[in-house]
């Protein structure tokens, strides 16, 4: 992740007039620039570049920003590739949070694993396919299982002798050392004497994404009571069994192109289902699925369809691995097999056709299968009932996206039979638990909540007429009428002045709008001012009426009228400057206040409903309004008073 400290520099540095001029001729008109606008068609420009508020904006079409939002919006690049853009284009260094930085003795360490583990694999390749006791056993177990040579080379797999130590004799031989052996999970050591960890067994190579050797799992082949089936590598440096599918770098373009991810148990289930064609498929290697292998997944596609055992242990395997897939947000649909089937027997009894007819036709959506499997067997019994609601709600709260959920909590108040509020209210409880829970808070954040609980805004005194912000547009709409031609700054007009201070602000009142866009319109057209309100040529009666009532009613009003609204009327001759300025400010700080109100019921709708990303974002932006008010409030002290 890109440090804070960098994007702060990133925007602090970036010149919005150097960013766009990269992609769009600009012309200087005073303290602006103008240009046509790369968003949509346009003979006129309209699109106006604001280097002191390092801002653009298009009238025509309404697009505008900063540097960033340009960058992402022209080039159609995430936030962090707009980020680096703009480093590379200001030839800042990007500073990066590591994830645990590993120094270089530890990356020599992991290669010489990888070396060492990659001989080992050809070795046990070698005993399978060379040896006479390879082929007579190992071999020959393979092709009764319909292994054909080429899934034998695919998966590598290969056979392990029935000797003490020919694995670690053969390595010494090819100058690997014992420790490194030892390391890699390949050789134990009992009083001092080192020995094969893998033996009398066929061997299972577990590559990594990148399908790189990382560590093994060997499968006995008589049947024996007091020795496991399949013994597997140990956690080493290089493989952690909770991070890696058993498959998945012989999957991983299929299920791109597939847009699914089978996930089964085993190792022969998923080399069965690839040598019968279906080849998007990785296995858990029989425990209950992490949220680091579900990220693995989800690098690949959003969909998974478990297939497991249709006995009761497959079931609960299969329950034990929805509630960290539905998590990470991915679609999750389940297949039970007929009982006492496994994926490898299922597709070598019935075929591949059959074998995808049965997934396609029997995958359930998995909180709906929780949801009937859950209220199955428990009768009339109130307790047990509310004990499963609680754990179906346990993962409805897990699911991110909204409408999903809410479609999840329609279809679950069906099944068991519950009223749909019931569960809204139960499952947003659990969320608004989990979000305290999970969400560690910046530093810079809670100071930010503090700020925003300690800064109540007193919207009844300040803004609880919306009619504040109406007069507030009202009397800009007059300030147009009034002084648009009249100078503002020595390059600009009073017009010029209003519109460039709009850049970044709509209107609410449509008429007003109107008016204002009709001089923005004129201003790109050069047409002057003063020949827009000729109101013969105006088609428009609402705006017709508005102008009239306008242009002949403001010296009618009260003092007490101003005095209500807050707005302060200036004298003649220049004075009109200082009624420009502080109208733009008034009209800003109302704006702001209704802005403020908007985040506020967004705040607590969002906590209502459990989407706390939206809440976060709202809150973060009402932040940034309370700073802007602040300093607003400041500024307008010093025009209103100075008199
Ligand atoms: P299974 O018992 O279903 O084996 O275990 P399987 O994959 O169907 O193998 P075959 O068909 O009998 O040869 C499923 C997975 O659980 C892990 C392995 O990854 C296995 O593939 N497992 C099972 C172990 O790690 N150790 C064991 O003793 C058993
Ligand atoms: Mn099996």
């Amino acid at each position: 992740m890109i440090t804070r400290d960098t994007i702060a520099k990133i925007l602090d540095t970036a010149q919005i007039e150097q960013v766009v001029g990269d992609f769009v001729n600009l012309k200087k008109s005073g303290s602006i620039l103008k240009g046509n606008c790369p968003f949509h068609q346009e003979k006129t420009p309209s699109f106006v570049v604001n280097p002191n508020k390092n801002i653009f904006k298009c009238f025509g079409c309404g697009k505008g920003g900063d540097s960033v939002s340009f960058i992402m919006e022209h080039e159609k690049f995430s936030f962090p590739e707009a980020l680096r853009y703009l480093a590379n284009k200001y030839h800042i260094e990007i500073e990066e949070t590591q994830v645990a930085a590993e120094d270089k003795q530890a990356q020599d360490e992991k290669d010489s694993l990888l070396i060492v583990l990659n001989f080992a694999a050809k070795f046990y390749q070698k005993q399978l396919t060379e040896t006479e006791e390879g082929k007579a056993i190992g071999l020959s177990y393979f092709k009764e299982r319909g292994f054909l040579d080429e899934t034998i080379s695919t998966f590598q797999l290969g056979y392990a002798q029935d000797s003490y130590d020919s694995l670690l004799k053969d390595a010494l031989q090819n100058g690997y050392n014992r420790e490194l052996l030892l390391k890699a999970g390949l050789i134990k050591e009992k009083n001092d004497k080192a020995y094969d960890f893998f033996r009398d067994r066929v061997m299972f190579p577990i590559h990594n994404v990148s399908g790189k050797v990382i560590a093994f799992g060997g499968r006995i082949l008589k049947k024996s009571e007091n020795q496991p089936k399949y013994i597997n590598t140990a956690e080493t440096e290089l493989y952690h069994k909770s991070q890696i599918l058993y498959g998945i770098a012989q999957a991983k373009n299929d299920i791109r192109r597939e847009e699914v991810c089978y996930l089964v148990e085993g190792y022969t289930d998923v080399i069965s289902l690839y040598q019968a064609g279906i080849r998007n498929v990785v296995a858990s290697s029989g425990t209950a699925l992490t949220k680091e292998q579900v990220q693995l997944i989800r690098r690949f596609t959003q969909n998974i369809v478990i297939l497991y055992d249709g006995d009761a242990a497959g079931v609960k395997a299969a329950l034990r691995g929805l509630d960290i897939v539905l998590e990470q947000g991915l679609n999750v649909k389940i297949v039970l097999l007929p009982d006492s089937e496994d994926p490898d027997s299922f597709v070598k009894k019935n075929g591949t056709d059959a074998t995808l007819d049965f997934i396609k036709k029997e995958q359930k959506d998995f909180i709906l299968f929780k949801a009937t499997q859950g209220i199955k067997d428990i009768g009339n019994d109130p307790i047990k009932k509310s004990e499963v609601i609680k754990d179906i709600v346990e993962s409805i709260a897990l699911v991110q996206d909204n409408i999903k959920r809410q479609l999840y909590i329609k279809h679950c108040a069906d099944i068991v039979e519950v009223p749909e509020n019931i569960l809204v209210n139960e499952t947003n409880k659990i969320r608004t638990q989990h979000f305290k829970k999970s969400r560690e808070f910046t530093q810079e954040e809670t100071q930010d909540i503090n700020t925003y609980v300690q800064t109540p805004v007193n919207h009844t005194q300040l803004i609880s007429k919306t009619s504040q912000l109406y007069h507030q547009e009202r009397d800009i709409v007059r300030i147009l009428l009034e002084h648009a031609d009249k100078s503002m700054t020595e390059e600009h007009s009073v017009a010029e002045y209003v519109i460039f201070e709009l850049v970044d602000i709509d209107f609410k009142n449509d008429v007003f709008w109107k008016i204002i866009k009709w001089h923005m319109d004129a201003y790109q057209n050069d047409i002057p001012f003063s020949e827009i309100k000729n109101l013969n040529t105006l088609e428009d009666k609402d705006v017709k009426e508005c102008l009239i009532e306008l242009m002949s009613s403001p010296y009618e009003l009260s003092p007490n009228w101003f005095n209500k609204h807050e707005i302060v009327v200036k004298g003649n001759g220049d004075a009109y400057k200082s009624d420009v300025v502080s109208a733009m400010q008034r009209f800003r700080y109302f704006k702001l206040m209704e802005l403020m109100k908007i985040m506020d019921e967004k705040i607590k709708t969002a906590e209502q409903a459990g989407r706390f990303e939206e809440m976060i974002a709202a809150l973060m932006k009402k932040m940034e309004l309370v700073k802007t008010r602040e300093q607003l409030a400041k500024e307008i002290q010093t025009v209103i008073h100075p008199y």
